[in-house]
Parts: structure tokens; sequence; C-alpha cells
């Protein structure tokens, strides 16, 4: 039976709930709410409370306080995807698939942010010190001083990160630990969100940039790191696809910086590499540039955050072996390649209704830019004509609903980077400023590409 000061909990968007139900009103999800004991319920505030309490003060924007410096940890790409170092004081979730490569980067970061003097703790609930150690060494980071403790008691952590002050924390993982206060076993919801809530309070009363490990699971068995989200200024979520060793660190939410910057990293056999030139990578071959490419590939241009990315788009379309042809894409929007095999359809009178189409973006990266869209047609119309695309291209533009081909946010820096990568030719919407070195073809109708590819 539940008591005055249960709640619910939603195991898979966080919400919280003062009764029951078999659907959470907030996401829609069934049979996900969980019972938190001991919180207090909206509008427990008691008026004896209210009464002991003293006013707040209220400062104005004006009076002088000075920013805190931010930690830079020494990792750009991590560094830069944080909005320019760690805020000290703030909170951090990085989440991911288990085995991505979490607690590798995190170690690397720790170790390169001790080297350059900061105060660092690691501490983990999943692996034994000398298993971080060997890690460490194995990575070549033997070298750096931070404070290692395999620990899961958030009492005795609160405790002595109390006592001892750092700049920088790192808990592996969230789910690992557990609060005396509640009796739920470690990586339960309410286990979670304890320990978050109190490791986050801890944060903000002057203590360290805090950095929280949350596994990302599909089965819902242990509580996944969505309820934290709500609690933490940051959330970077650390992607990869299986198979490729590549693996982009993106942020889902910050306060402190921008939310559509990537940072890009490649797993070897001395720990992460980082990429500063990912364009290079997601090109599908390495020597690139201008070489002859399959029928089927268009380079996109794409903008990852702030920095242009070059993208290899392969497309196949094959006569289907069924009635219901097959659509199936890895990188991209699949609702986006149905609007686009749409619009080739009819307007420019390209059909694909008896083939499957397959979609792939090389290297394993995820886009989401509209302006992907030529680039994907580009692909399409090269593979069903079975015709390369010019050599040295790259593509970009939107593709409206009438078969239009629309100008897209920051041309200049795309062919910019188009043209470092040796490539001389574009196919693009119509631009304001006529590049110098680089062929631009401006289209303005899809029908146009597809004339001039096929
Ligand atoms: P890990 O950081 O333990 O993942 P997570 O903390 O996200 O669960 O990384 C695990 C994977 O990374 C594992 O499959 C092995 C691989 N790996 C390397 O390939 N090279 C390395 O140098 C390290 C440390 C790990
Ligand atoms: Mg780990």
């Amino acid at each position: 039976m539940a008591r005055d000061s249960s709640q619910y909990i939603c195991r898979v968007c966080g919400a919280v709930h003062a009764k029951w139900a078999g659907q959470c009103s907030a996401c829609g999800e069934w049979n996900c709410l969980t019972e938190e004991v001991g919180g207090a319920p909206p509008g427990a505030l008691k008026p004896a409370a209210t009464k002991r309490a003293r006013g707040i003060q209220f400062e104005d924007l004006k009076s002088e306080s000075p920013e805190p410096a931010r930690l830079i940890t020494g990792v750009s790409e991590f560094d830069r995807v944080c909005g320019g170092g760690l805020v000290p004081g703030s909170a951090l979730l990085i989440s991911g698939d288990p085995g991505v490569g979490k607690s590798t980067l995190l170690l690397e970061v720790c170790a390169r942010a001790a080297l350059k003097g900061a105060r660092v703790a690691y501490l983990s609930g999943e692996e034994a010190v000398e298993q971080i150690r060997s890690r460490a060494r194995r990575m070549g980071l033997a070298q750096a001083d931070v404070a290692l403790a395999s620990a899961t008691a958030l009492r005795e952590i609160v405790a002595t990160l109390k006592r001892e002050a750092f700049d920088l924390v790192v808990i592996d993982s969230i789910q690992t630990l557990w609060s005396d206060v509640h009796e739920a076993g470690p990586g339960s919801i309410v286990q979670v969100r304890a320990c978050a809530s109190e490791l986050v309070r801890l944060a903000k009363a002057g203590g360290p940039a805090m950095i929280l490990v949350g596994h990302v699971t599909k089965d819902g068995q242990v509580a996944g790191p969505r309820v934290v989200e709500h609690m933490v200024d940051a959330v970077l979520n650390f992607e990869g696809e299986r198979g490729y060793p590549f693996r982009v660190l993106r942020a889902g939410k910050n306060r402190f910086g921008a939310t559509d910057e990537i940072g890009v990293f490649e797993m070897g056999d001395t720990g992460l590499r980082e990429v500063t030139n990912p364009s290079a990578l997601f090109l599908g071959d390495q020597n690139g540039d201008r070489s002859e490419r399959e029928p089927g590939t268009a380079v996109f241009a794409g903008i990852e955050g702030s920095r242009p990315v070059l993208v290899e788009i392969q497309a196949l379309s094959a006569p289907s072996a069924y009635g219901t042809p097959r659509r199936a894409v890895v990188g991209w929007d699949s609702g986006r390649l149905a609007m686009v095999l749409a619009v080739l359809e009819s307007r420019c009178g390209l059909g694909f209704g008896d083939r499957d189409i397959y979609l792939n973006v090389a290297g394993g990266l995820k886009i989401n830019e509209p302006a992907a869209d030529l680039a994907a047609a580009a692909a399409l119309i090269s593979s069903v004509c079975d015709v390369p695309l010019p050599k040295g291209c790259v593509v970009f533009g939107e593709i409206g609903l009438s078969g239009e081909v629309r100008a897209v946010g920051r041309a200049e820096a795309r062919l910019r980077e188009a043209m470092k990568l040796g490539f001389d030719k574009a196919l693009c919407p119509p631009l304001s400023h006529e590049p110098t070195d680089i062929a631009a073809t401006s289209l303005s109708r899809l029908a146009e590409a597809v004339e001039r590819i096929s």
C-alpha cells in the first residue's frame, strides 16, 4: 500500500507523478512507473517551515561577480563539446551504450586534466583500482596524478569529496552507487535519482566539476540515465556504430554551450585518438578527394556543430524480389528518405516503386541536417541510372516538396572545406556569392540534378 510520502517516477522519461498509473502521462509509455518511498509530494512545504525560514536576498545583474575560469582538460574534442572546458561546480552526464568507450574517454580526460595541474578523482564502481591502473598504463597515461578509488557507497563518497578539494570528479557509473537512505538495490530508479541528486547538490555547493557516467539500456532493467538528465547541467551522448572504430561525442543538453557540437574520436589499441579533421575519415576512402567514385555515391558537404564535415552518402537501388519493396537507412532519417523518393517520383518522373532502396552514411556518422537531402537524392539518381557523379564533386542543399532546391546555411564554410580536401566542383542551391576556386553548379530544381547526373 502506498504511503503518503510516496511518489512515482517514470523509468523512461523521469517524470514524477503523485499517483500510480498504468501509463506515464508525460511520455505515454506503459508499465514504467516506479514507487519512490520517502520523497516529498508536490506542495509538501509545511507552513511551520516557512515561518522559520528567512527571506531570500535578491541581487541585480550589474553586481560584479567574476566568471569562474573553466577547467580546460586538454582533450580538445571533449572541451569543445562542453562549450570550452568544464564549468567549476557544474554537473555533467555522459551516457552511452555499455562498451562504447565512456570509461576510456573519461580516464583520458582525468589524466590530461591532472597533467595540467588539476586535482582529479576517478571513482569507479565497476572496476578495481588495479584494473583502472592497467588500462591507464596501456593508454600511456600512467604518469598522471589522478586519485583512483573503487567505491559504491554514496555516504562514503560524499564524505570523502567534502573533505578533499578536487577540481574534477568522475563517477563511473551512477548505476553502481547506492545510498543507505533507500532500500532499493543499486541501479534501481530510486537509487539512481537519490545518488545523482546528492552528487549534483555537492557540486553546486562550491564543489568540483562532477561528471556522472550513465549506461543506456534498452530493456529497462537498469534505470536509464533519462532520470538524471533533468538534474545535470549538460548531457553528452557518446555514440558509436558497432564494427566502426569511430566514436562521436554529442551534446544533448548544455547550459554552458551549443548543443549541436560534436567531438570525433577513433578507438585504437592504446585508447581513443582525437580526430581533428573528421572529413578525411568519413569520406569512405583515405585518399578521398578527387578519385573516381562508384555510381550511387555522393559526397555531402555537411556542418556538424561549428565544423564543416564531408561525408560520403551511399545509395543502392535494386529490383525488389518481394511485393513490398524494402527501404533501409543507416545514419539518416527514414522519413526524409521517403520524402526525397516521393519528390523524385512525382516531380522528376524517376520511379522507385518496385525497387529496394538502401541508403548508408559511410563511417557510422548520423546526419540530421536537411541540407543532406540533395546529396541523398544525387546518390539515389546516380545509383538508379548507374552513372557516377562527376569527379571531385560535393553536394548539399535542402529539397522542398514541390521539387525546389532550397538554400542552406553556411554554404561558404562547406565549399571551403571541400576545396581544402581537393574537391573542385559542387552541386548546390543558388549562392549569394559566386566562389572563385570551385566550380559551383547552382540548381534551383531537383529535376535539373536528374538531368545533369543521368
Ligand atoms: P570502455 O571504456 O570500458 O566502455 P564503457 O565504459 O563505455 O563501457 O571501453 C570498452 C571497449 O573499448 C572494449 O570493447 C575495448 C575497447 N578498447 C579498445 O579498443 N582500446 C583501448 O585502448 C581501450 C582502453 C578499450
Ligand atoms: Mg565503463
